[in-house]
């Protein structure tokens, strides 16, 4: 039943984006500040339904547990930044949602995590069509050795996308979502490890955009990065949150601050703290993350 779903949805955004030039990808972002439904508070996103839901999450490594009784919801078309000292399990959380945990020997998780109401651990669940709604990019830029392109079309290659003004169209409107079209349109069969770190993380946002994913979790995704390229990529999360819901990990609060509708404090594997980003950083409710926004701790 649940990869029923999960795959129908898949196939029919597939199918749309395979069935004619009236389905192709909107490719003009909404206007920066437009946020459905939230006219009186741009910025309160729980107003959005819940995507995700995580539901006393508790994830041992072997037997070493590194997630406690975790309860969060993710609202779609939001910004929710996961922040806390090293170890406290950001990364770990992250590959709960998209089942990247799945990977890693002696990984056992209870709870509950529902992606749209449905169960992510579901026995029926399909994790190739998991991971292709719920996206991920990583600390570290990983492009392939191959060419620009090939890069961004890689995913729907997979997928068996052959039409190559689909290809074309598709991989075109990734880079330009992704802030990199005007840097990368006149090398597109250049190999991709000729660019940049920032270009090549970029290429990265690209490469998870070009299928169409729901939701984008990034890992520090910019701390590689000098800050023109970090502007950028806060630039561009700006943007990409009237359309994504994206979970983003970072050790910067100033990022935090800036780029995050919510976020949510952890230490030690406990969600300490959740709310508004404004109000985590001005008036947290617990000493532990007032210590540690304020640099005290960490
Ligand atoms: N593959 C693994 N095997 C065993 N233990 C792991 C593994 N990955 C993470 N851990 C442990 O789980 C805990 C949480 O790690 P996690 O990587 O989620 O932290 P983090 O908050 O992302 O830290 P950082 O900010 O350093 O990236 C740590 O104690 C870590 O050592
Ligand atoms: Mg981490």
């Amino acid at each position: 039943m649940v990869n029923l779903r999960m795959a129908n949805e898949s196939q029919n955004r597939i199918d749309a984006a395979l069935s004619g030039p009236e389905t192709r990808l909107p490719d003009v972002l909404p206007t920066k500040g437009h946020v459905i439904g939230a006219a009186q508070d741009p910025r309160d996103v729980t107003k959005h339904a819940p995507k995700i839901r995580v539901d006393k999450a508790n994830l041992w490594y072997g037997a070493k547990q590194a997630l406690f009784d975790v309860d969060l919801t993710i609202h779609e078309r939001s910004v929710t930044a996961l922040i806390g000292p090293s170890g406290c399990g950001k990364s770990t959380l992250l590959r709960c949602i998209n089942r990247m945990n799945d990977l890693i020997d002696g990984v056992r998780i209870e709870g509950k995590l529902t992606l749209d109401g449905e169960d992510l651990y579901h026995r029926d669940v399909e994790v190739e069509i998991l991971r292709r709604r719920v996206g991920m990019v990583f600390q570290k830029s990983n492009p392939f050795p191959k060419s620009i392109f090939e890069n961004v079309a890689y995913g729907l290659r997979i997928q068996g996308v052959k039409n190559r003004a689909l290809l074309d169209e598709i991989v075109e409107t990734s880079l330009r979502r992704a802030a990199l079209w005007d840097e990368a349109k006149d090398r597109l069969h250049e190999s991709a490890l000729g660019l940049s770190g920032g270009q090549q993380q970029r290429l990265c946002i690209a490469r998870a955009l070009a299928t169409s994913p729901e939701v984008l979790l990034m890992d520090e995704p910019a701390s590689a990065l000098d800050p023109i390229s970090t502007a950028k990529i806060e630039d561009l999360i700006h943007d990409l949150r009237e359309r994504y819901t994206i979970v983003i990990v970072t050790h910067s609060m100033h990022q935090a601050a800036r780029v995050s509708d919510r976020t949510a404090f952890f230490l030690n594997g406990v969600l300490v703290e959740e709310g508004k980003t404004d109000q985590i950083f001005t008036n947290p409710q617990r000493k532990e993350t007032e210590d540690y926004v304020t640099g005290r701790f960490g």
